[in-house]
């Protein structure tokens, strides 16, 4: 299962991926902001998580790392987790390599999988987790049609720096998405 985009190709992990993996998510700018990433992040880390994907791939997650083809470099993640095909719905969680920010990578990339976990999965609803404070990822999520359905108050603790924090809940439906994607498409994108 690989999908192919313009400027990204997002696949299933390979054990050869874990330096990128190190370079990206053992950033602490990357890690402080998510909740599962540990800081200091070695070879081990990358090589678990690798292998841990590849476990659980097409059972209950598809954790695809996203590629940049010019460079042939793994520039970030994009998971789809907790995919429950009874219920219809699927959980995300995504990180992009420091250097590669505001290049709108995670946007391409999201459309794609928004697709691939409504169309082809044919989930009903998907769940983004974001702490309150993370501004890049809340504005992420809702430039992608997802709504803001609430905080629960020191909600979670960071791996990285063991700072609590909120966490505001985000939920995409998929007429919202049929209706983002629309917009999104028009505005290029
Ligand atoms: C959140 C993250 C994945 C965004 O990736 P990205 O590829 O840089 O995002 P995009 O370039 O597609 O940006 C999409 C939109 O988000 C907003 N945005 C992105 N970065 C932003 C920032 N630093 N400040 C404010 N808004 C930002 C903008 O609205 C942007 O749209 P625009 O460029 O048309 O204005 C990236 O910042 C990251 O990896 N952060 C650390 C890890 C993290 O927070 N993961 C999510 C945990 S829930």
């Amino acid at each position: 299962m690989e999908i192919e985009t313009q400027r990204l190709i997002l696949r299933k992990p390979r054990l050869s991926d874990w330096e990128d993996i190190v370079e990206g998510a053992g950033a602490l700018d990357v890690s402080k902001r998510t909740m599962n990433i540990p800081h200091p992040y070695g070879s081990s880390d990358a090589e678990w998580y690798i292998n841990d994907s590849i476990k659980n791939w097409a059972k209950d997650s598809y954790a695809f790392v996203v590629e940049l083809k010019t460079e042939k470099k793994v520039i970030g993640v994009l998971a789809l987790t907790g995919i429950n095909l009874f219920n219809g719905t699927a959980t995300t969680g995504s990180w992009i390599n420091r250097k590669y920010w505001r290049n709108g990578y995670i946007t391409e990339a999201k459309i794609a999988v928004n697709d691939f976990a409504f169309d082809t999965l044919k989930l009903r609803r998907l769940t983004s987790t974001v702490n309150s404070a993370n501004t890049a990822s809340n504005a992420t999520q809702q430039k992608v049609g997802y709504v803001f359905e609430g905080v629960q108050r020191k909600a979670s603790k960071s791996k990285a720096t063991g700072k609590i924090c909120d966490l505001n809940f985000y939920g995409l439906l998929k007429e919202d998405w049929k209706k983002a994607r629309k917009s999104l498409l028009t505005l290029g994108a």
